[in-house]
């Protein structure tokens, strides 16, 4: 495991967008797997504009969920499926047959964590993912004490998710559970960057790299993972 530690989240995205980009100039028909939320936001930004700059071509690369709030639909704007629309797949023309979500309004989520299963497994695994880390060391949802042994599943969702997960929405929202890939196929990618920015994470980040590996602080296992690198910015490696 690599770890980088750049000055602030600006320096932060501009790394995680460089080593996106010569991944998928190198592997252009790449499976890739890339979180929502705050700490990926500028990299993704970053991206689009190479892409539209025509300095990489994302248009033969497949993407696969990582998460959805169980119950939410993609129009709702705090929905995994409304970020990556808004932030990739629409400023990046992809193309719907590349793109493989999770249907969180599905009345059969098992189904649903089989399809995606599959078609991972068809695509020959997941070539990069990004992930971020939640305030209590969850990647995707896979939350503390979940098993290490698991592809695509259904969680309930902790209280520290449940409250932080309300910065997406614009009101109030019952989050109870969340749709997955497992830490199986986090271990399995064949490349994996963490990032993490901010104060906010300096606590959870000195137990991810210093702390126990251990499916209590999940992004822990990032340490077992054969090439992976994680991408903090100062803020974030206050306490290490
Ligand atoms: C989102 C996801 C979550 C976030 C994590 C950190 O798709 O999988 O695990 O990566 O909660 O969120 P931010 O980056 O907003 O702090």
């Amino acid at each position: 495991m690599q770890l980088s530690i750049y000055k602030d989240y600006e320096e932060l995205s501009h790394y995680a967008a460089a080593a996106i980009i010569d991944f998928v100039k190198t592997n252009p028909l790449a499976v890739l797997c890339f979180a929502t939320g705050d700490s990926p936001r500028l990299t993704y930004k970053l991206i689009v504009e190479a892409a539209q700059a025509k300095k990489v071509d994302f248009s033969k690369c497949s993407f696969t969920a990582l998460d959805e709030w169980v119950g939410i639909s993609p129009e709702n704007e705090g929905s995994c499926h409304h970020f990556l629309e808004t932030n990739i797949f629409k400023p990046l023309q992809i193309e719907a047959a590349n793109i493989h979500l999770f249907d969180a309004l599905s009345d059969d989520l098992a189904n649903e964590c089989r399809k995606m299963d599959q078609l991972i497994q068809e695509k020959g695994g997941i070539d990069l993912m990004l992930v971020g880390v939640g305030m209590n060391g969850h990647i995707g949802f896979n939350e503390p004490g979940t098993l290490i042994d698991q592809y695509s599943h259904v969680v309930n969702l902790d209280d520290t998710t449940q409250k932080v997960g309300q910065k997406y929405f614009k009101e109030a929202t019952q989050l109870k559970q969340g749709i997955t890939l497992g830490l199986k196929h986090f271990l399995q990618s064949k490349k994996t960057i963490m990032l993490a920015s901010d104060s906010k994470k300096a606590g959870i980040m000195k137990q991810v790299i210093k702390g126990e590996i251990s499916t209590a602080v999940p992004a822990s296992v990032i340490r077992m993972h054969l090439n992976a690198e994680i991408m903090i910015d100062e803020e974030a490696a206050a306490l290490l």
